[in-house]
C-alpha cells in the first residue's frame, strides 16, 4: 500500500461499448468516472458490433485511463492496485482490458484484480449509499442479464432467479428496434412511453413454471411483434407511444411482482436495483412504492452508475483486495463467466 492508509484503485471496464476507467478510493470514494460511449456508432448498425467495439476500445483506452488519472489529481505510481471487468462480455472487448490493465499493473508491479461485471453492478449501490452492506437482495437488470441476487456478504452471492431467456434490457432493445425507435432502445421506450397511455394494450406478464423468482421475456417480445403484424394486416394504424408504454408496463410488472415476492420470502428488509434497466425513472418509482409498502429500504444508484461504467468495477475491487484476492498474469477474458465463479 502507498504511504497513506487509502487504498487507490485504477478501475478499467471495457465489456460491451463503454470504454471506461476510474480512480477509487476506499471503495465509495469516487474521485474521477470517465466513460467513452461508443452509442453513436453502433446506432448506425441498430446494435452493438463487437468487432467494432474492440477497436474503439483499443483506439480509446488509453486516453480514457489517462483523463481518470488526471480528474483524480493522480498518477500510476498512486495506484495500489488496478481492477478491470474479466466477464461476463464480449470476448474481443474484455481483452482490450484485461491487457490493458495487466501491462500497467506490471509495468507498476502493483496488484491486479479481476472483477465479474454483474458483482461491479452490484457494487454500484455502495457508492452513494454509504451506509448500506450486506446482506441485501439485488435485482441486476442490463441488457445482458436480469437476475435477482442475495448479496449474503461482500462479494459472496447466491442467485435465486434469473432469465431463461432475453434479459430485460434486450427485449427494450428489441422491441424499440420493432417499432422503430431505434437503438438504445431502453431510453427512447421510456422517452415515448411519457406520451402513450400503459393500458392501452395488454401484453403478457410470463409466470416460468417451477420458478417463482425465473424471469421469461422472449413471449412478451413476440406478443408485441404480433401485435404490431396484426395492426398492419388489419391496417389499424400503430400508436408507437402506447405499444412503448404498454410494454414498459409489462416489463415493469413482473420485475416488481417477481422482486417483491422474493423480498417476502427473504426477509433482509434492504432491496436495491442495477444494472442499465434501474436507470428507468417508471422502474425506480414503482419499486420504490412497492418497498414503501412493505416496510423495506430500497437503494438504487444514479443513472450513470446504472449504466456501465468503472467506478462500480473500483468499489467491487475495494472487498476483493481487502479480502486478499489477487489474480496472477494467467488472467484472461471470460465472456460467460457465471456469477460466484
Ligand atoms: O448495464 P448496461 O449499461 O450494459 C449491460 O451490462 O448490458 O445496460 C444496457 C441496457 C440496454 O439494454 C439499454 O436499453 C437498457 O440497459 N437501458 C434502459 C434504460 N437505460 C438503459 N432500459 C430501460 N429504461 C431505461 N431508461
Ligand atoms: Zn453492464
Amino acid at each position: 500500500m502507498n504511504s497513506s492508509q487509502e487504498v487507490k484503485i485504477l478501475a478499467i471496464e471495457s465489456s460491451c461499448d463503454e470504454t471506461a476507467a476510474a480512480v477509487v478510493v476506499n471503495g465509495r470514494d469516487v474521485r474521477s468516472n470517465i466513460i467513452s460511449s461508443q452509442i453513436d456508432i453502433h446506432t448506425l448498425y441498430g446494435g452493438v458490433v463487437p468487432e467494432l467495439a474492440s477497436r474503439k476500445h483499443i483506439e480509446r483506452i488509453n486516453q480514457v485511463i489517462t483523463k481518470a488519472l488526471d480528474t483524480a489529481g493522480m498518477t500510476p505510481d498512486d495506484m495500489d492496485a488496478i481492477a478491470v471487468t474479466y466477464g461476463p462480455g464480449l470476448v474481443g472487448a474484455l481483452l482490450v482490458g484485461v491487457a490493458e490493465a495487466k501491462a500497467i499493473a506490471y509495468a507498476k508491479q502493483i496488484p491486479l484484480i479481476g472483477v465479474h461485471h454483474i458483482e461491479g453492478h452490484i457494487s454500484a449501490n455502495y457508492i452513494e449509499n454509504k451506509d448500506l452492506e450486506p446482506p441485501f437482495l439485488c435485482l441486476v437488470v442490463s441488457g445482458g442479464h436480469t437476475h435477482l441476487v442475495k448479496v449474503q456478504d461482500y462479494g459472496v452471492y447466491e442467485v435465486t432467479g434469473k432469465t431463461r431467456d432475453d434479459a430485460a434490457g434486450e427485449a427494450f432493445d428489441k422491441v424499440a428496434r420493432a417499432i422503430g425507435l431505434g437503438y438504445p432502445g431502453g431510453p427512447k421506450i421510456e422517452k415515448a412511453s411519457h406520451k402513450g397511455n400503459a393500458d392501452a394494450i395488454h401484453f403478457p406478464r410470463a409466470k416460468v413454471s417451477g420458478s417463482a423468482y425465473d424471469f421469461s421475456f422472449s413471449g412478451l417480445k413476440s406478443a408485441v411483434l404480433n401485435y404490431l403484424n396484426g395492426c398492419k394486416m388489419k391496417q389499424i394504424p400503430i400508436v408507437t407511444e402506447d405499444v412503448a408504454a404498454s410494454f414498459q408496463k409489462a416489463v415493469i410488472d413482473v420485475l416488481v411482482d417477481h422482486a417483491m415476492c422474493a423480498v417476502e420470502q427473504y426477509q433482509v428488509g434492504k432491496f436495491a436495483i442495477a444494472g442499465g434497466v434501474a436507470s428507468n425513472g417508471v422502474l425506480r418509482q414503482q419499486m420504490e412504492e412497492a418497498c414503501k409498502k412493505r416496510g423495506v429500504r430500497f437503494y438504487y444508484p444514479s443513472p450513470v452508475l446504472c449504466t456501465d461504467n468503472a467506478a462500480m468495477i473500483g468499489t467491487a475491487a475495494y472487498y476483493d483486495y481487502l479480502a486478499g484476492k489477487r489474480d496472477d498474469w494467467s488472467l484472461n477474458a471470460v465472456p460467460n463467466l457465471k456469477l460466484g465463479q
